[in-house]
């Protein structure tokens, strides 16, 4: 905890961009300026927000805990959701890839941002996994199959139908190893463009290392650091840029 403080004022102090100004190229100038700050017009869906507000206050039991603790605790939060919203609807992917559903919300949000695409998303609890197909169904999200199962196997069904354009979430085993061997096999499955979302990348000294090394792999190319989440935009024609922002 007093670690993840130290990184937390870290990154305040040495964040170097606000609202986009001063990064280049303009390709990521428009990312920062677009879509991670939230500008008039790509306000997100009412019945979303209200759908979450909701989960909060929900007090049905999930194994252990109530539904809305996980969503107060684990799930990602309105802020970053509408991030997410943001991403799959700047980006118009083919097909969207989430490992770790949780109890369904971050797929709500990605699955708005960009509907009528497929969209693959794996959860190893089946309790969670039946809520969350569930919560997509009232959200009318039709295109969103919930795979439930141990990622690494899951994983690899679902691989080779990941082609062209894709966005992918990975938000489930928080340490270094899985997610280094996730993020792997996800890139190596990336065509010209991508975008590759890594969630709370510094939960834990091994996450922050994780990311670390990610982005000094050769095929990423931009990577954004927002504290609870890392962004990586794959374009091969896009010279080598890390930037940290205060989002
Ligand atoms: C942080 S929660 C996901 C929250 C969700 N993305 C959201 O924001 O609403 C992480 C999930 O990953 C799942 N998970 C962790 N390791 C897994 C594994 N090896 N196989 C399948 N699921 C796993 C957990 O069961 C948990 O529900």
């Amino acid at each position: 905890m007093v670690w993840r403080i130290i990184k937390y004022l870290e990154h305040q102090l040495y964040r170097r961009h606000r609202k986009g100004r001063g990064i280049h190229p303009p390709y990521l100038f428009s990312f920062v300026h677009d879509v991670v700050f939230n500008t008039p017009g790509t306000d997100i869906p009412h019945e979303i927000s209200e759908m979450h507000r909701n989960l909060w206050k929900d007090r049905t039991m999930i194994g252990e805990r109530t539904v809305g603790s996980f969503v107060c605790g684990s799930s990602v939060s309105p802020r970053y959701g509408e991030l997410l919203f943001r991403i799959t609807r700047w980006f118009c992917p083919d097909m969207i890839l989430e490992l770790g559903t949780g109890l369904g919300v971050s797929t709500m949000y990605l699955g708005q941002g960009y509907p009528g695409v497929p969209l693959h998303s794996i959860e190893g609890n089946t309790e969670r996994a039946a809520f969350a197909a569930q919560l997509v169904c009232r959200c009318h999200l039709e295109q969103v199959s919930i795979h439930w199962g141990d990622l690494d196997r899951k994983l690899e069904e679902i691989l080779p139908q990941l082609d062209g354009r894709f966005v992918a979430f990975v938000d489930a085993n928080h340490s270094y190893e899985p997610t280094i061997r996730y993020v792997r096999a996800i890139l190596e499955k990336a065509g010209d463009e991508a975008v590759i979302i890594m969630d709370d990348i510094y939960w834990s000294r091994g996450m922050s290392r994780a990311w670390k090394e990610v982005i000094s792999w050769p095929g990423i190319s931009v990577s954004i650091d927002l504290f609870h989440m890392g962004i990586l935009l794959l374009r091969k024609d896009l010279n080598k840029a890390h930037v940290k922002i205060k989002s």
